[in-house]
Protein backbone atom coordinates (compact mmCIF):
# COMPACT_ATOMS: atom_id res chain seq x y z
CA UNK A 1 0.00 0.00 0.00
CA UNK A 2 0.99 3.29 -1.22
CA UNK A 3 1.63 5.97 1.47
CA UNK A 4 0.52 8.82 -0.82
CA UNK A 5 -1.69 8.26 -4.08
CA UNK A 6 -2.08 11.40 -6.08
CA UNK A 7 -4.48 11.09 -9.06
CA UNK A 8 -3.65 12.73 -11.95
CA UNK A 9 -7.28 12.68 -13.25
CA UNK A 10 -8.75 14.33 -10.35
CA UNK A 11 -7.71 18.15 -10.45
CA UNK A 12 -9.07 20.58 -7.83
CA UNK A 13 -8.29 23.72 -9.54
CA UNK A 14 -5.77 25.68 -10.88
CA UNK A 15 -3.17 27.21 -8.80
CA UNK A 16 -2.93 30.86 -9.47
CA UNK A 17 0.65 31.96 -10.41
CA UNK A 18 -0.60 35.14 -8.51
CA UNK A 19 0.13 33.25 -5.25
CA UNK A 20 3.77 33.45 -5.24
CA UNK A 21 3.63 36.98 -5.66
CA UNK A 22 5.96 39.57 -3.95
CA UNK A 23 5.89 42.85 -1.85
CA UNK A 24 8.36 45.61 -1.44
CA UNK A 25 7.66 48.28 0.21
CA UNK A 26 9.13 51.38 1.07
CA UNK A 27 10.82 50.20 4.64
CA UNK A 28 14.06 50.25 5.98
CA UNK A 29 16.44 48.60 3.62
CA UNK A 30 14.03 46.65 0.94
CA UNK A 31 13.69 49.19 -1.83
CA UNK A 32 17.43 51.85 -0.99
CA UNK A 33 20.36 49.51 -0.89
CA UNK A 34 17.92 46.30 -1.48
CA UNK A 35 16.83 46.81 -4.40
CA UNK A 36 17.40 50.17 -5.83
CA UNK A 37 21.34 51.88 -5.44
CA UNK A 38 21.23 54.52 -8.01
CA UNK A 39 23.03 55.17 -11.25
CA UNK A 40 26.27 56.63 -9.78
CA UNK A 41 26.49 53.32 -7.04
CA UNK A 42 29.48 51.62 -7.04
CA UNK A 43 27.57 48.80 -7.01
CA UNK A 44 27.14 47.31 -10.05
CA UNK A 45 23.78 48.23 -11.41
CA UNK A 46 21.56 48.62 -14.53
CA UNK A 47 19.25 52.13 -14.00
CA UNK A 48 19.59 51.92 -10.31
CA UNK A 49 18.57 48.14 -9.66
CA UNK A 50 21.47 46.36 -8.16
CA UNK A 51 22.71 43.44 -10.61
CA UNK A 52 23.29 40.91 -8.11
CA UNK A 53 19.90 40.93 -6.47
CA UNK A 54 18.03 41.24 -9.62
CA UNK A 55 19.68 38.44 -11.29
CA UNK A 56 18.97 36.21 -8.06
CA UNK A 57 15.31 37.20 -8.15
CA UNK A 58 14.81 36.26 -11.84
CA UNK A 59 15.36 32.63 -10.51
CA UNK A 60 11.99 33.05 -9.07
CA UNK A 61 9.86 33.51 -12.18
CA UNK A 62 7.90 36.84 -9.69
CA UNK A 63 4.55 36.88 -11.29
CA UNK A 64 3.92 40.20 -9.79
CA UNK A 65 5.07 43.01 -7.32
CA UNK A 66 2.94 44.83 -5.03
CA UNK A 67 4.31 48.47 -4.22
CA UNK A 68 4.67 51.10 -2.36
CA UNK A 69 3.48 49.54 0.70
CA UNK A 70 2.13 48.05 3.39
CA UNK A 71 1.80 51.60 5.58
CA UNK A 72 3.53 53.81 3.88
CA UNK A 73 1.53 53.51 0.52
CA UNK A 74 -0.82 55.55 3.16
CA UNK A 75 1.75 58.70 3.57
CA UNK A 76 3.20 58.46 -0.04
CA UNK A 77 2.40 61.29 -2.83
CA UNK A 78 3.16 59.96 -6.07
CA UNK A 79 4.18 63.18 -7.21
CA UNK A 80 7.17 63.47 -4.66
CA UNK A 81 8.66 60.60 -6.84
CA UNK A 82 8.78 62.05 -10.33
CA UNK A 83 10.68 64.23 -12.51
CA UNK A 84 14.50 64.96 -11.90
CA UNK A 85 15.67 63.39 -9.15
CA UNK A 86 17.50 66.49 -7.59
CA UNK A 87 14.02 68.04 -7.01
CA UNK A 88 12.13 65.58 -5.81
CA UNK A 89 10.78 66.68 -2.26
CA UNK A 90 12.34 64.98 0.35
CA UNK A 91 10.67 63.82 3.68
CA UNK A 92 10.21 61.71 7.00
CA UNK A 93 9.43 57.97 6.47
CA UNK A 94 6.98 58.68 9.88
CA UNK A 95 5.78 54.43 9.72
CA UNK A 96 9.16 52.63 9.44
CA UNK A 97 12.53 54.41 11.59
CA UNK A 98 11.42 58.21 10.96
CA UNK A 99 14.58 57.88 8.23
CA UNK A 100 14.38 60.39 5.36
CA UNK A 101 12.64 59.08 2.19
CA UNK A 102 14.71 60.93 -0.44
CA UNK A 103 12.16 59.90 -3.43
CA UNK A 104 14.13 59.06 -5.55
CA UNK A 105 12.83 55.44 -6.15
CA UNK A 106 9.57 56.88 -7.82
CA UNK A 107 6.64 55.28 -10.33
CA UNK A 108 9.11 54.99 -13.60
CA UNK A 109 11.42 53.36 -11.23
CA UNK A 110 8.73 50.75 -9.57
CA UNK A 111 8.26 50.07 -13.41
CA UNK A 112 12.02 49.46 -14.73
CA UNK A 113 11.99 47.59 -11.28
CA UNK A 114 9.22 45.07 -12.80
CA UNK A 115 10.40 45.23 -16.52
CA UNK A 116 13.83 43.76 -15.50
CA UNK A 117 12.22 41.19 -13.11
CA UNK A 118 9.91 40.18 -15.79
CA UNK A 119 6.69 40.57 -13.74
CA UNK A 120 3.48 42.11 -13.31
CA UNK A 121 2.95 45.54 -11.47
CA UNK A 122 0.58 46.05 -8.22
CA UNK A 123 0.22 49.29 -7.13
CA UNK A 124 -1.37 50.41 -3.74
CA UNK A 125 -2.79 53.86 -3.82
CA UNK A 126 -2.92 56.11 -0.97
CA UNK A 127 -6.51 56.73 0.67
CA UNK A 128 -5.76 57.66 4.21
CA UNK A 129 -4.08 60.38 3.34
CA UNK A 130 -4.78 60.76 -0.13
CA UNK A 131 -7.28 62.18 -1.80
CA UNK A 132 -9.69 60.97 -4.94
CA UNK A 133 -7.79 63.27 -7.36
CA UNK A 134 -4.42 62.15 -6.62
CA UNK A 135 -5.47 58.46 -7.02
CA UNK A 136 -7.18 59.37 -10.21
CA UNK A 137 -4.66 61.54 -11.49
CA UNK A 138 -2.26 58.67 -10.63
CA UNK A 139 -3.62 56.32 -13.11
CA UNK A 140 -4.19 58.58 -15.81
CA UNK A 141 -0.45 59.02 -15.49
CA UNK A 142 0.46 55.56 -15.65
CA UNK A 143 -1.63 54.06 -17.84
CA UNK A 144 -3.15 56.45 -20.31
CA UNK A 145 -2.04 57.18 -24.28
CA UNK A 146 -2.79 60.06 -25.97
CA UNK A 147 -2.85 63.77 -25.16
CA UNK A 148 -3.05 65.02 -21.75
CA UNK A 149 -0.72 67.15 -19.63
CA UNK A 150 -0.37 64.25 -17.12
CA UNK A 151 0.64 61.77 -19.54
CA UNK A 152 2.80 64.36 -21.47
CA UNK A 153 4.32 64.73 -17.93
CA UNK A 154 5.24 61.06 -18.55
CA UNK A 155 6.62 61.42 -21.52
CA UNK A 156 8.72 64.00 -20.61
CA UNK A 157 9.93 62.26 -17.65
CA UNK A 158 10.88 59.38 -19.63
CA UNK A 159 8.52 57.00 -20.47
CA UNK A 160 6.81 57.44 -24.11
CA UNK A 161 4.65 54.32 -23.58
CA UNK A 162 2.10 53.75 -20.85
CA UNK A 163 2.60 51.63 -17.95
CA UNK A 164 0.94 48.51 -17.66
CA UNK A 165 -1.02 48.54 -14.39
CA UNK A 166 -2.14 45.32 -13.79
CA UNK A 167 -3.45 45.69 -10.11
CA UNK A 168 -4.63 48.61 -7.96
CA UNK A 169 -5.02 48.75 -4.14
CA UNK A 170 -7.08 51.40 -2.47
CA UNK A 171 -5.77 51.62 0.69
CA UNK A 172 -3.91 49.12 2.91
CA UNK A 173 -4.75 48.03 6.65
CA UNK A 174 -6.96 51.29 6.89
CA UNK A 175 -8.53 49.68 10.28
CA UNK A 176 -5.00 50.90 11.64
CA UNK A 177 -1.75 52.71 9.98
CA UNK A 178 -4.39 53.68 7.14
CA UNK A 179 -6.62 55.54 8.95
CA UNK A 180 -8.03 53.79 11.46
CA UNK A 181 -11.43 53.67 10.11
CA UNK A 182 -14.34 51.70 10.65
CA UNK A 183 -15.54 49.28 8.16
CA UNK A 184 -18.41 51.23 7.06
CA UNK A 185 -16.76 54.28 6.58
CA UNK A 186 -13.70 52.49 4.53
CA UNK A 187 -16.00 50.85 2.79
CA UNK A 188 -17.82 54.09 1.61
CA UNK A 189 -14.50 55.49 0.58
CA UNK A 190 -13.95 52.59 -1.53
CA UNK A 191 -16.56 53.08 -3.21
CA UNK A 192 -15.62 56.55 -3.88
CA UNK A 193 -12.03 56.20 -4.72
CA UNK A 194 -13.17 52.91 -7.09
CA UNK A 195 -15.57 54.74 -9.11
CA UNK A 196 -12.77 57.19 -10.66
CA UNK A 197 -10.78 54.52 -11.52
CA UNK A 198 -11.34 54.97 -15.43
CA UNK A 199 -8.65 53.57 -17.10
CA UNK A 200 -8.12 52.84 -21.12
CA UNK A 201 -6.66 49.29 -19.40
CA UNK A 202 -8.51 46.83 -17.29
CA UNK A 203 -6.98 47.65 -14.14
CA UNK A 204 -8.02 44.60 -11.27
CA UNK A 205 -9.32 46.51 -8.10
CA UNK A 206 -8.18 45.23 -4.50
CA UNK A 207 -10.32 46.48 -1.64
CA UNK A 208 -8.57 46.79 1.79
CA UNK A 209 -9.58 43.59 3.52
CA UNK A 210 -9.28 42.66 6.89
CA UNK A 211 -6.42 41.30 9.61
CA UNK A 212 -5.92 38.40 11.04
CA UNK A 213 -9.04 37.29 12.16
CA UNK A 214 -10.93 40.01 12.10
CA UNK A 215 -14.00 38.36 9.58
CA UNK A 216 -16.33 41.27 10.71
CA UNK A 217 -14.26 43.81 9.09
CA UNK A 218 -14.70 41.03 5.80
CA UNK A 219 -18.54 41.11 6.24
CA UNK A 220 -19.11 44.60 6.71
CA UNK A 221 -16.75 45.84 3.98
CA UNK A 222 -17.85 42.70 1.32
CA UNK A 223 -21.77 43.94 1.75
CA UNK A 224 -20.87 47.38 1.23
CA UNK A 225 -18.00 47.53 -1.37
CA UNK A 226 -17.60 43.98 -2.77
CA UNK A 227 -19.89 44.43 -5.70
CA UNK A 228 -17.53 46.65 -6.97
CA UNK A 229 -14.26 44.80 -5.96
CA UNK A 230 -12.43 42.23 -8.17
CA UNK A 231 -10.15 41.38 -4.76
CA UNK A 232 -10.38 42.07 -0.69
CA UNK A 233 -6.80 41.59 0.60
CA UNK A 234 -6.30 39.87 4.00
CA UNK A 235 -2.90 40.48 5.71
CA UNK A 236 -1.75 37.73 8.34
CA UNK A 237 1.84 37.13 9.95
CA UNK A 238 2.43 34.28 11.95
CA UNK A 239 4.75 34.30 14.93
CA UNK A 240 6.58 32.21 17.73
CA UNK A 241 4.08 32.68 20.25
CA UNK A 242 2.06 35.92 19.54
CA UNK A 243 3.11 38.64 18.35
CA UNK A 244 4.05 39.83 22.08
CA UNK A 245 6.23 36.89 22.07
CA UNK A 246 7.57 36.89 17.93
CA UNK A 247 10.94 35.40 18.92
CA UNK A 248 14.08 35.47 17.32
CA UNK A 249 14.33 34.30 13.67
CA UNK A 250 18.10 32.47 14.18
CA UNK A 251 17.88 31.52 17.60
CA UNK A 252 14.91 29.29 19.26
CA UNK A 253 14.41 26.30 20.50
CA UNK A 254 12.66 22.73 20.19
CA UNK A 255 9.18 24.39 21.61
CA UNK A 256 9.85 27.73 19.57
CA UNK A 257 9.78 25.32 16.13
CA UNK A 258 7.12 23.95 17.37
CA UNK A 259 4.96 26.83 18.16
CA UNK A 260 5.60 28.70 14.95
CA UNK A 261 4.08 25.76 12.88
CA UNK A 262 1.14 25.61 14.86
CA UNK A 263 0.73 28.83 13.74
CA UNK A 264 0.30 28.31 10.78
CA UNK A 265 -3.04 26.42 11.49
CA UNK A 266 -3.91 29.46 13.10
CA UNK A 267 -3.88 30.95 9.64
CA UNK A 268 -5.25 28.04 8.25
CA UNK A 269 -8.55 28.05 10.37
CA UNK A 270 -8.64 32.03 9.98
CA UNK A 271 -8.54 31.65 5.89
CA UNK A 272 -11.63 28.97 6.32
CA UNK A 273 -13.47 31.68 8.01
CA UNK A 274 -12.69 34.79 5.91
CA UNK A 275 -14.05 32.91 2.98
CA UNK A 276 -17.25 31.82 4.61
CA UNK A 277 -17.99 34.79 5.35
CA UNK A 278 -17.22 35.89 1.02
CA UNK A 279 -19.08 32.56 0.49
CA UNK A 280 -22.16 33.36 2.39
CA UNK A 281 -22.20 37.07 0.47
CA UNK A 282 -20.83 36.36 -2.69
CA UNK A 283 -22.07 33.38 -3.80
CA UNK A 284 -21.31 33.82 -7.17
CA UNK A 285 -17.65 33.50 -6.35
CA UNK A 286 -16.79 36.31 -8.34
CA UNK A 287 -14.59 38.57 -5.41
CA UNK A 288 -10.97 37.29 -4.75
CA UNK A 289 -9.37 36.63 -1.75
CA UNK A 290 -5.71 38.58 -2.12
CA UNK A 291 -3.38 37.59 1.02
CA UNK A 292 -1.36 40.59 -0.25
CA UNK A 293 1.43 40.41 3.21
CA UNK A 294 1.87 37.03 4.80
CA UNK A 295 4.60 35.45 6.71
CA UNK A 296 6.75 34.99 9.62
CA UNK A 297 7.65 38.48 12.08
CA UNK A 298 10.57 37.93 14.21
CA UNK A 299 12.18 40.61 16.45
CA UNK A 300 14.53 42.34 14.67
CA UNK A 301 18.19 41.62 14.68
CA UNK A 302 20.05 42.87 17.68
CA UNK A 303 21.76 46.27 16.74
CA UNK A 304 19.83 47.23 13.93
CA UNK A 305 17.09 49.87 13.40
CA UNK A 306 13.81 48.52 15.46
CA UNK A 307 11.93 50.44 12.35
CA UNK A 308 13.55 49.06 9.58
CA UNK A 309 12.18 44.96 10.71
CA UNK A 310 15.75 43.44 9.83
CA UNK A 311 15.32 39.34 10.54
CA UNK A 312 17.23 36.25 9.52
CA UNK A 313 15.79 33.37 8.16
CA UNK A 314 16.07 29.74 8.62
CA UNK A 315 14.45 26.06 7.55
CA UNK A 316 11.67 26.97 9.61
CA UNK A 317 10.84 29.57 7.57
CA UNK A 318 11.24 26.95 4.34
CA UNK A 319 9.15 24.44 6.15
CA UNK A 320 6.41 27.32 7.27
CA UNK A 321 6.17 28.88 4.27
CA UNK A 322 5.44 25.75 2.57
CA UNK A 323 2.48 25.16 4.65
CA UNK A 324 1.58 28.16 4.23
CA UNK A 325 1.78 28.18 0.45
CA UNK A 326 -0.25 24.50 -0.11
CA UNK A 327 -2.56 26.27 2.22
CA UNK A 328 -2.83 28.93 -0.74
CA UNK A 329 -3.39 26.02 -3.15
CA UNK A 330 -6.07 24.16 -1.58
CA UNK A 331 -8.26 27.09 -1.39
CA UNK A 332 -7.68 27.89 -4.68
CA UNK A 333 -10.95 28.66 -5.91
CA UNK A 334 -10.85 32.27 -3.48
CA UNK A 335 -7.40 33.05 -3.37
CA UNK A 336 -5.82 34.03 -6.75
CA UNK A 337 -2.81 35.76 -4.94
CA UNK A 338 -0.37 36.16 -2.04
CA UNK A 339 2.13 38.49 -1.60
CA UNK A 340 5.25 37.78 1.13
CA UNK A 341 5.84 39.97 2.97
CA UNK A 342 8.63 41.25 2.35
CA UNK A 343 11.19 40.30 -1.04
CA UNK A 344 14.53 41.82 0.51
CA UNK A 345 15.85 42.92 3.53
CA UNK A 346 12.44 42.81 5.66
CA UNK A 347 10.98 40.13 7.74
CA UNK A 348 10.80 36.84 5.72
CA UNK A 349 12.52 37.75 2.32
CA UNK A 350 13.94 35.94 -0.35
CA UNK A 351 17.69 38.43 0.01
CA UNK A 352 19.43 39.68 2.35
CA UNK A 353 22.44 42.49 1.86
CA UNK A 354 24.91 44.51 3.39
CA UNK A 355 26.44 46.63 1.38
CA UNK A 356 28.10 45.36 -2.00
CA UNK A 357 27.52 41.81 -0.52
CA UNK A 358 24.12 39.89 -0.84
CA UNK A 359 22.63 36.25 0.22
CA UNK A 360 19.72 34.46 -0.41
CA UNK A 361 17.33 32.88 2.18
CA UNK A 362 16.04 29.20 2.81
CA UNK A 363 12.66 31.24 1.92
CA UNK A 364 14.60 31.93 -1.32
CA UNK A 365 15.07 28.40 -2.29
CA UNK A 366 11.28 27.71 -1.08
CA UNK A 367 10.09 29.87 -3.95
CA UNK A 368 12.49 28.13 -6.36
CA UNK A 369 11.82 25.11 -5.26
CA UNK A 370 8.10 26.02 -6.03
CA UNK A 371 7.75 27.49 -8.88
CA UNK A 372 6.51 25.22 -11.29
CA UNK A 373 3.14 25.14 -9.23
CA UNK A 374 2.48 28.48 -10.61
CA UNK A 375 -0.39 28.35 -12.89
CA UNK A 376 -0.09 24.08 -12.32
CA UNK A 377 -3.87 22.70 -12.20
CA UNK A 378 -3.84 20.98 -8.36
CA UNK A 379 -4.01 17.64 -8.30
CA UNK A 380 -5.88 15.13 -5.78
CA UNK A 381 -2.76 14.07 -3.27
CA UNK A 382 -4.20 11.07 -0.37
CA UNK A 383 -1.90 10.40 2.79
CA UNK A 384 -1.73 10.31 6.03
CA UNK A 385 -0.66 13.73 7.57
CA UNK A 386 0.56 11.97 11.09
CA UNK A 387 -0.68 14.62 13.29
CA UNK A 388 1.22 15.28 16.64
CA UNK A 389 0.32 17.47 19.65
CA UNK A 390 1.99 20.64 20.08
CA UNK A 391 1.52 23.49 23.04
CA UNK A 392 -1.29 24.81 21.48
CA UNK A 393 -2.73 22.30 19.12
CA UNK A 394 -2.20 19.43 16.86
CA UNK A 395 0.02 19.88 13.36
CA UNK A 396 0.66 17.38 10.29
CA UNK A 397 3.96 15.64 10.00
CA UNK A 398 3.95 16.06 6.54
CA UNK A 399 2.01 18.47 3.91
CA UNK A 400 1.75 17.50 0.63
CA UNK A 401 0.76 19.22 -2.13
CA UNK A 402 0.81 17.98 -6.20
CA UNK A 403 -0.06 20.18 -9.54
CA UNK A 404 0.51 19.40 -13.02
CA UNK A 405 1.44 21.67 -15.81
CA UNK A 406 2.25 20.67 -19.33
CA UNK A 407 2.50 17.19 -18.88
CA UNK A 408 4.52 17.15 -15.59
CA UNK A 409 3.65 16.51 -12.37
CA UNK A 410 5.46 18.42 -9.28
CA UNK A 411 4.93 17.15 -5.61
CA UNK A 412 6.49 19.22 -3.00
CA UNK A 413 6.40 17.90 0.59
CA UNK A 414 7.38 19.76 3.99
CA UNK A 415 8.35 17.25 6.87
CA UNK A 416 7.68 19.49 9.91
CA UNK A 417 9.09 17.37 12.13
CA UNK A 418 12.81 17.80 14.05
CA UNK A 419 13.71 14.07 14.99
CA UNK A 420 12.60 11.51 12.16
CA UNK A 421 12.52 11.11 8.70
CA UNK A 422 9.88 10.20 6.39
CA UNK A 423 10.47 6.93 3.85
CA UNK A 424 7.46 7.54 1.22
CA UNK A 425 6.15 5.22 -1.49
CA UNK A 426 4.09 7.90 -3.84
CA UNK A 427 1.97 6.21 -6.19
CA UNK A 428 0.48 7.67 -9.32
CA UNK A 429 -2.18 6.60 -12.04
CA UNK A 430 -0.25 6.76 -14.78
CA UNK A 431 3.80 6.13 -15.51
CA UNK A 432 6.22 8.48 -15.46
CA UNK A 433 9.70 8.39 -17.53
CA UNK A 434 12.19 10.25 -15.52
CA UNK A 435 11.99 11.76 -12.15
CA UNK A 436 14.21 14.33 -10.46
CA UNK A 437 14.16 15.51 -6.88
CA UNK A 438 15.41 18.10 -4.70
CA UNK A 439 15.47 18.64 -0.54
CA UNK A 440 16.58 21.83 1.21
CA UNK A 441 17.49 20.70 4.84
CA UNK A 442 20.46 22.25 7.58
CA UNK A 443 22.34 20.32 10.05
CA UNK A 444 21.04 22.42 12.61
CA UNK A 445 17.45 24.46 13.06
CA UNK A 446 18.93 27.63 13.92
CA UNK A 447 21.37 27.46 10.63
CA UNK A 448 21.29 30.53 8.84
CA UNK A 449 23.14 31.75 5.26
CA UNK A 450 25.49 34.74 5.61
CA UNK A 451 27.62 37.08 3.66
CA UNK A 452 30.58 34.91 4.92
CA UNK A 453 28.70 31.32 4.28
CA UNK A 454 25.82 31.91 1.64
CA UNK A 455 25.51 28.64 1.10
CA UNK A 456 25.03 26.79 4.56
CA UNK A 457 21.11 26.50 3.85
CA UNK A 458 21.02 25.00 0.16
CA UNK A 459 19.27 22.57 -1.97
CA UNK A 460 20.66 19.51 -2.51
CA UNK A 461 19.51 16.39 -4.88
CA UNK A 462 17.48 14.03 -3.31
CA UNK A 463 17.57 10.02 -4.58
CA UNK A 464 14.34 9.07 -6.11
CA UNK A 465 13.42 6.01 -7.18
CA UNK A 466 11.30 5.65 -10.44
CA UNK A 467 9.56 2.46 -11.45
CA UNK A 468 6.65 2.97 -13.50
CA UNK A 469 4.27 4.43 -11.51
CA UNK A 470 5.76 4.66 -8.27
CA UNK A 471 8.28 6.67 -6.71
CA UNK A 472 10.38 5.96 -3.37
CA UNK A 473 11.78 8.85 -1.41
CA UNK A 474 13.09 9.77 2.00
CA UNK A 475 11.84 13.33 2.99
CA UNK A 476 14.65 14.25 5.79
CA UNK A 477 13.37 15.73 9.48
CA UNK A 478 13.13 19.55 8.95
CA UNK A 479 13.06 19.77 4.90
CA UNK A 480 11.32 21.01 2.32
CA UNK A 481 11.21 18.83 -0.94
CA UNK A 482 10.37 19.04 -4.53
CA UNK A 483 10.20 16.22 -6.75
CA UNK A 484 9.69 16.36 -10.66
CA UNK A 485 8.05 13.51 -12.69
CA UNK A 486 8.05 13.60 -16.80
O1 LIG B 1 5.01 44.48 6.14
C1 LIG B 1 5.18 45.38 7.20
C2 LIG B 1 3.88 46.08 7.57
O2 LIG B 1 2.97 45.16 8.10
C3 LIG B 1 3.12 46.73 6.45
O3 LIG B 1 3.59 48.00 6.14
C4 LIG B 1 1.74 46.82 7.00
O4 LIG B 1 0.75 46.80 6.01
C5 LIG B 1 1.66 45.64 7.95
O5 LIG B 1 1.16 45.99 9.18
Amino acid sequence: MADVRINTKRKKGRISKYIYGQFAEHLGRCIYEGLYVGEDSPIPNTNGMRNDVISALKELDIPVLRWPGGCFADDYHWRDGIGPKEDRPYMVNTNWGKVVENNHFGTHEFFELCRQLGCEAYVNANVGSGTVREMRDWVEYMTFDGDSQLVNERRANGDDEPFRLSFLGIGNENWGCGGNMRPEYYADQYRQFATFIRSSQDIYKIGCGANAEDTEWTEKVMKIAGKFMDGISWHNYTFEDGWENRGKSDDFDSEGWYNNIYDTERMRKRLIDHIAVMDSIDKEGKVDLIVDEWGNWYDVLPGTNPGFLYQQNTMRDAVTGMLILHIFHNANRRVKMANIAQMVNVLQSMVLTEGERMTVTPTYHLFRMMKAHQDGELLDAAYDEMRYDTKYGTVPKLSISASEKNGAVTVTIANTRLDCDEELEIELDREFAAVSAEVLTADNMCDVNTFDEPDKVSPKSLAAELAGNTVKVTIPKMSIAAITLK
